[in-house]
């Protein structure tokens, strides 16, 4: 049986009547659906709608924790049921998991179905066609300009897939080879990332906003064989020239002993002609050159299941991003599974995630999710807002969007673009809404449930991380009664525990560290080449417990709200940023001495970036000087990373000790001065009166 602690709706036995959950409030009830914030966010249920619970694939809280039971109680077999749905070409051991989870009894290690023998392509695509679905839509693509779309059944995405896999294969690339990708949201990104899979090539997209430093950075570190690029792209009215980029990105690897043979082109015209990209003979080459000639069949390498499938960047609170390392067969199982319960996901779906192939969103629910669903994947190339801020449910109507997910920064910008740009669409075909990469705040909640959702659709609010491959705490929509801003209850498998400062686990209503005990199949399993930084960032903190790096706080049903990250990482509209890199990129500035960054709250961007300066002695404060040194971010991380604000600091708050005390910087950031604290253990508190007075400066 589930102990109390392990059982996620323990607190909530009345469940099996929502209405009673309410405390029989039907009024307050009512006033959540007309859109009003009633007075607590805990007590103000969302029923699910009753038609849509029971065609759902899991209609009720008892059927989710009758199976969320036997995922914990015999992870084995569940999971192993599950894998059975798809094509092994040899099945694993018997030892469905093999793990350590606990640093006090060694290395960390993490194995989901080893010596199994598959390939997640073959699962995506050539599966799914013997099943029947090659004449389905599998992308439906729409162009930045309105107008400019195309589709791809799942016949035609194989047959592109292979040209893909063949080039690679016959340039070199070999099974556990790396390959960077740096491509714009074109049908190729994906086809790129299958086309790697497909031969065991090990991918490692770079979301196409980086800088070509950060771009550096990454290519340096894995040593790709080859680099795919695109000439240009139009995001919005603005043209971005990524092969300079890309250029100068080989160039600087050149010069840390990484060289780039081939940089394959995707010749965009409708951004930039052929003849202005800049061209290097001998190592450039133009996609379209060479990939049509290719065959349109290639036979799949298979591979183990705990063979790496993708690696991809993120931000931790050192200057270094860290290499998160996925496998192949945990994570294919967890990502299907994920995107099928926590969507509600059916064969006649059109499902659009709005987030870009280079975030882990794009890998797990743009890519292998939905595909490995047989589903049929929208894939936009431009931003929500262009050419107007109705482009969004254009497209839903467009294409009668049935699943939306995106993050709640759109959702808060739309909503101040006000309702008409979105009650003019008639966004009838919704039936599932979902939400990722920041807490969603209450009303922002309400916003895209009640006019958006026009108040029928669930919304799946997903928390989740880049190492953790797939969804761990989400609303199943239809199950159970939904509470705004709440992530709700943990993913089958799954086991979130809170823990106190010490590493205690707390029981029934708290708040503090969210951690997970045991893995489950989706987790990543290194950081790479580096090990020890995996068991340390990760491992160390709370021995025993995957440490997330999140704040939580769990109410009296059990419910989850996420609070925020507790590290140094800043989340500028669910781009995860860290403190340290930001502030590396500010001191790279020759007239810049010491640089501290602080995340504080932003209205549209749930975080935004504020950085405190210290000049070179002699240096003086100027715009000029501080477009410079946004200019430096921009160059060094990338566009989403430029902070808002700087703040000129002749000093900063420092303990006697040459601590910076962040505590600090924080309240002046948000202007809290009244809840400054204790600044006597300061080496100089007058530098706090200074900084206050420089606010505005
Ligand atoms: C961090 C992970 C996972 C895909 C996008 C971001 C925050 C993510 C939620 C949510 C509250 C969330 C957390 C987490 N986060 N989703 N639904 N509610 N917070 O991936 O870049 O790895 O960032 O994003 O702080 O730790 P990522």
């Amino acid at each position: 049986n589930l102990t109390t602690s392990t059982n996620p709706l323990r607190h909530v036995e009345s469940m099996k009547h929502p209405q009673s959950v309410a405390g029989g409030n039907i009024s307050k009830l009512n006033a959540v659906t007309l859109g009003e914030a009633p007075a607590s966010e805990e007590n103000a249920l969302v029923l699910p709608n009753k038609e849509f619970s029971s065609k759902a694939h899991v209609q009720s809280p008892e059927q989710y924790l009758e199976m969320y039971k036997r995922s914990i109680e015999d992870p084995a077999g569940f999971w192993s049921d599950i894998a059975s749905e798809f094509y092994w070409k040899q099945k694993w051991s018997d030892k469905v998991c093999d793990e350590n989870f606990d640093v006090r009894k060694g290395r960390i290690k993490i194995e989901w179905f080893k010596g199994g023998i598959t390939n997640i392509c073959y699962n995506c695509l050539d599966r799914n066609i013997e099943a029947g679905l090659g004449d389905k839509v599998a992308i439906l693509w729409e162009g930045n300009e309105p107008g400019m779309d195309g589709t791809l059944t799942y016949n035609q995405l194989l047959h592109q897939v292979c040209q893909v896999a063949n080039y690679l294969k016959d340039i070199g690339v070999k099974k556990g080879d790396a390959v960077i990708i740096y491509l714009p949201m074109l049908m190729e990104l994906p086809i790129t990332m299958l086309a790697c899979a497909r031969i065991g090539a090990v991918h490692s997209v770079v979301f196409a906003g980086f800088s070509a430093e950060s771009l550096a950075q990454r290519i340096i570190d894995c040593k790709p064989k080859v680099v795919i690029t695109c000439n240009a792209v139009k995001r919005g009215p603005k043209t971005i020239n990524l092969k300079d980029i890309v250029d100068t990105a080989i160039y600087q690897s050149a010069q840390n002993g990484v060289s780039i043979d081939v940089c394959l082109t995707y010749d965009n015209p409708v951004a930039m002609k052929r003849e202005d990209t800049k061209w290097q003979e001998g190592r450039d080459i133009w996609w379209q050159d060479v990939i049509p000639r290719y065959p349109t069949t290639c036979p799949v390498e298979w591979v183990d299941a705990e063979d790496p499938l993708f690696l991809l960047y993120t931000s931790g609170s050192t200057g270094k991003p860290k290499g998160v390392l996925h496998t192949t067969g945990g994570y294919m199982v967890y990502t299907a599974t994920t995107f099928k319960y926590a969507f509600d996901y059916k064969p006649s779906d059109v499902y659009w995630c709005t987030a870009d192939c280079g975030w882990i969103t794009g890998h797990s629910y743009v890519t292998y999710g939905p595909m490995l669903n047989g589903a049929t994947v929208l894939v936009f190339e431009g931003v929500p807002n262009y050419p107007d801020p109705g482009r969004s449910w254009d497209i839903v109507d467009k294409y009668k969007v049935t699943i939306f997910y995106t993050a709640p920064t759109l959702v808060r910008s739309l909503m101040r673009d006000g309702d008409e740009n979105v009650t003019r669409y008639s966004r009838k075909s919704l039936r599932v809404l979902g939400s990722v990469g920041e807490p969603i705040n209450p009303s922002a909640w309400r916003w895209f449930f009640n006019v958006v959702g026009d108040s029928t659709c669930p919304i799946s609010d997903t928390w989740w991380q880049t190492e953790t491959g797939g969804f761990m705490i989400t609303p199943l929509p239809g199950a159970w009664p939904q509470k705004p801003g709440s992530a709700t209850l943990p993913f089958f498998g799954v086991q979130p525990i809170i823990v106190n400062e010490k590493g205690v686990e707390l029981e029934g209503e708290c708040s503090g560290y969210l951690c997970i005990k045991k893995s489950w199949p989706g987790a990543f399993r290194t950081l790479y080449g580096d090990h020890e930084r995996y068991e340390t960032t990760y491992f160390k903190p709370f021995p025993g417990y995957y440490f997330s790096g999140d704040g939580c706080r769990r109410d009296k049903d059990g419910y989850h709200w996420l609070t925020g990250r507790v590290d140094d990482v800043i989340n500028v509209s669910g781009h995860r940023i860290g403190t340290a890199e930001v502030e590396s990129a500010l001191v790279s500035h020759p007239q810049c001495a010491e640089a501290a960054v602080v995340g504080i709250e932003h209205e549209v961007k749930g975080q935004g970036i504020y950085a405190f300066v210290t000049l070179v002695d002699g240096v003086p404060y100027s715009e000029e000087l501080r477009k410079s040194l946004i200019l430096a971010v921009r160059n060094q991380i990338g566009a989403f990373a430029a902070p808002y604000k700087i703040h000129w600091a002749p000093g900063l708050p420092k303990t006697r000790s040459g601590k910076i005390m962040r505590r600090i910087l924080r309240k002046i950031a948000s202007r809290q001065l009244d809840e400054l604290g204790d600044t006597s253990t300061l080496a100089d508190p007058s530098v706090v009166k200074q900084l206050i007075e420089l606010a505005d400066c």
